[in-house]
């Protein structure tokens, strides 16, 4: 039933899809397979796909092709992973930044949503973590996606982002004779323990919290704490509890220090991370998630699309140190997982980060891996995504490039399979 939809909407949509029935075999060749789990390349390799699932993975020469199975040839072209992208806004419009969002309800950025879910998945990221959206937008396009109304990647989704009054999750464009509050603010332990509970209970998967203040938002600084130690402490505590995860967005270092010590399961920006805070990451294993191609549109683009001019201005300030310090963290051996904030620059232009990961330390081969299977493992779905392995979702691209040698190769991507179903070819 669902998979019927997905056919409708589909090509309702003008995209070339064929969707398998539950027990339909599709094998795919794969001239060059990057196996992220060892960071290899293997050469002439075929995928049995069962359903939605992997179910067989191994060298053309020794695979058994099933009778009336359908065969898709990707023998020249390099096959991956689905790729995830463990930060974006789904329902924000770039576009529409600063005041010129404030005219924007909450279903209309929904519905806004289903056209970037799509996008999202057509460039070939085939899972996202949905971290902050208003009115639960996030959460209700992760079921219509789920249920088959159209198209777009798997979600986890954070309900609103959490935060301090006049913080960086709080709306601070209106005069105080409206005297309005986000409905993610949330002060002091137990209310801050309140919010983890309401955003659970309304479908939030994971919990995203504002420990430092930010770029965008008015009236606050990047570098400045914004919840304390003992806020963190009892939101993590909570979420933990409930079985959620905690993404903090955090610039500054107090506040990247605190959001660690108090258990988060991953930094979000770490702009300004001192040799201290990535010595405590690694301690305790926290990702960072450092979105660092979101300068180059803020700066190019921003004032046109409404940002502040005060948000260039502490752009011009954090852009290039969080660059450096990406390839700081990164050789020191922090965990990374692939974040890109997308709704800050637009929606399925997320692969253009690879270059910047590339060309701050990593190899083509890191920054896949930090796309594909770490950022499972942030998401607590590394058994169902992340690799090309058996028993996971049947969440495939492929490119023409070498991927593997060039990362950037990944900003055209050529075929993409979610769950077993063709979505572009
Ligand atoms: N949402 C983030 C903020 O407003 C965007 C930061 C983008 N800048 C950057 N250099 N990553 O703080």
């Amino acid at each position: 039933m669902k998979l019927k939809h997905l056919l409708i909407s589909a090509t309702v949509l003008g995209v070339a899809a064929q969707v398998s029935a539950a027990d339909e075999v599709t094998v795919i060749r794969a001239g060059k397979l990057v196996d992220v789990v060892t960071g290899t390349v293997l050469k002439d390799q075929t995928i049995i796909v069962t359903g939605e699932r992997i179910t067989s993975v191994g060298p053309s020469a020794s695979a058994q092709t099933p009778a009336g199975a359908k065969v898709i040839d990707l023998s020249a072209q390099t096959v991956l992973p689905g790729l995830i992208d463990a930060h974006t806004h789904l329902t924000a419009d770039p576009y529409l930044s600063g005041y010129n969002a404030l005219g924007v309800s909450d279903t209309r950025a929904a519905l806004y949503g289903v056209r970037t879910a799509r996008k999202t998945l057509e460039a070939g990221f085939t899972t996202v973590r949905n971290v902050g959206a208003g009115g639960f937008g996030d959460v209700a396009l992760r079921d219509a996606i789920n249920e088959g109304d159209f198209i777009g990647p798997r979600m986890r989704t954070a309900g609103y982002a959490i935060g301090i009054k006049g913080g960086h999750c709080d709306e601070n464009l209106l005069p105080p004779d409206v005297n309005f509050t986000g409905r993610g603010v949330a002060d002091g332990p137990w209310e801050a323990r309140a919010k983890v509970r309401e955003m659970a209970k309304y479908g939030a998967d994971v919990i995203k919290i504002c420990a430092s203040g930010g770029v965008l938002s008015k009236g606050d600084e990047p570098g400045a704490q914004q919840y304390t130690l003992e806020e963190m402490q009892a939101i993590v505590s909570e979420a933990h509890k409930l079985g959620r995860k905690v993404a903090a967005h955090a610039h500054g270092a107090s506040a990247i220090h605190d959001a660690i010590v108090a258990g988060v399961d991953s930094i979000e920006h770490a702009s300004l991370i001192d040799d201290a805070g990535i010595k405590l990451a690694k301690e305790h294993g926290t990702y960072l998630v450092m979105d660092i191609y979101d300068d180059d549109f803020i700066l190019q683009e921003g004032a046109k699309a409404g940002m502040l001019p005060e948000s260039i201005e502490k752009e011009k300030k954090v852009g290039q140190i969080q660059r450096d310090n990406f390839r700081k963290a990164f050789q020191a051996g922090a965990k990374m997982a692939f974040g890109t904030d997308a709704g800050v620059y637009p929606h399925g232009d997320n692969a253009r980060q690879f270059y910047y990961m590339v060309k701050y330390g990593m190899t083509s081969m890191q920054a896949i891996q930090a796309a594909t299977i770490n950022a499972a493992d942030l998401l607590g779905w590394k058994d169902r995504v992340g690799s090309i392995s058996v028993g996971k979702y049947a969440d495939i691209i492929a490119v023409k490039g070498n991927a593997a040698d060039d990362a950037t190769e990944l900003t055209k991507v050529s075929f993409v399979m979610k769950g077993g179903a063709v979505i572009r070819q």
